[in-house]
């Protein structure tokens, strides 16, 4: 019955996450009504043609431009992320600040970043990284070991993945949702780190406590899971597929990982486990 009811109330908030036009106008109207020194009399419309975050997101971000009324103003592209609950959005806040501060590249706010929109719910605002992907774009599915493409389109990503992962542990910070779709790089192939919500920012110092070390192998698993569900060798024997991620993954992450921690081998042991149970399953399923 407990669970009847979760999923009843889990279904309905999801659909009230959709953002219909009116939303989007009170969207509008507040940031143009907050931020008129800033705009100099332009204002913000929909942009449209940034679709590529709506596909990603659960959220439903949507972007909106102003129209500059001079050649020596630049259009100003702010990001807009509707959260449900107002906490949730502080926490993002918090850790972008955070991580920020630990010379990491993340979104930054525009104008005060945090707003309160009547009918809508709370907003986060945050600057257009231009020409910003995700991970979960690169062609996962569609090479296999042996081919020439494979190194270069997946291999070498998969490492330059790994090396950053391990950057990210080594300084304390644990994303906690960290699937492909949620791995950004800008145009000079500068890794993003977003979607932080849940994010946990250790002290420096104690990146080596099992509580932290926890959060790191939770997101091995969130990572590796992710791989699998964009098929990622799906093809090939589970002795293949486990030897690339070794190769092309854990070896470069854990080479590059400053935290040397038992429990986080163990931990990494049952990601590994659980993707292969994953795999299989989904593999019987095709
Ligand atoms: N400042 C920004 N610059 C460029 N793109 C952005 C920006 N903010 C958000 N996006 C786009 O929106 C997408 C979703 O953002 P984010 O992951 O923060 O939201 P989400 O709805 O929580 O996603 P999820 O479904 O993972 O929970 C990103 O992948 C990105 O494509
Ligand atoms: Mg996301």
């Amino acid at each position: 019955m407990l669970e009847h009811d979760l999923s009843y109330f889990q279904s309905t908030t999801r659909e009230r996450d959709r953002i219909d036009d009116y939303e989007v106008n009170q969207v509008i109207n507040c940031l143009n009504l907050n931020n008129q020194e800033l705009l100099q009399g332009q204002e913000f419309k929909l942009n449209k043609s940034q679709s590529l975050g709506a596909s990603d997101s659960a959220h439903d971000v949507f972007f909106l431009q102003t129209k500059p009324n001079s050649k020596n103003i630049k259009p100003i592209i702010v990001a807009c992320k509707r959260f449900r609950r107002s906490e949730n959005a502080e926490k993002e806040v918090i850790n972008i600040k955070k991580i920020s501060r630990r010379g990491f590249k993340t979104f930054q706010f525009f104008s005060k970043g945090i707003y309160e929109v009547e009918d809508v719910g709370t907003v986060l605002t945050t600057r257009l990284i231009p020409q910003f992907i995700t991970m979960n774009h690169l062609p996962w599915r569609d090479y296999f070991l042996g081919q020439k493409e494979f190194v270069d389109r997946t291999q070498k990503p998969l490492e330059t993945i790994g090396n950053f992962i391990s950057t990210m542990h080594s300084q304390g910070i644990a994303h906690e949702d960290l699937q492909l779709k949620n791995i950004g790089k800008d145009q000079t192939n500068q890794f993003i780190i977003f979607d932080v919500e849940n994010s946990i920012v250790n002290d420096e110092d104690k990146i080596d406590d099992d509580d932290f070390i926890d959060y790191v192998g939770e997101d091995i698993r969130t990572f590796l899971k992710s791989l699998v569900d964009k098929g990622f060798l799906y093809d090939s024997t589970e002795a293949i597929f486990l030897n690339a991620v070794e190769n092309y993954f854990l070896t470069p992450y854990l080479e590059n990982l400053k935290i040397n921690n038992d429990h986080l081998l163990t931990l990494i042991g049952h990601a590994i486990d659980t993707c292969l149970e994953d795999r299989s399953v989904k593999n019987h399923k095709i």
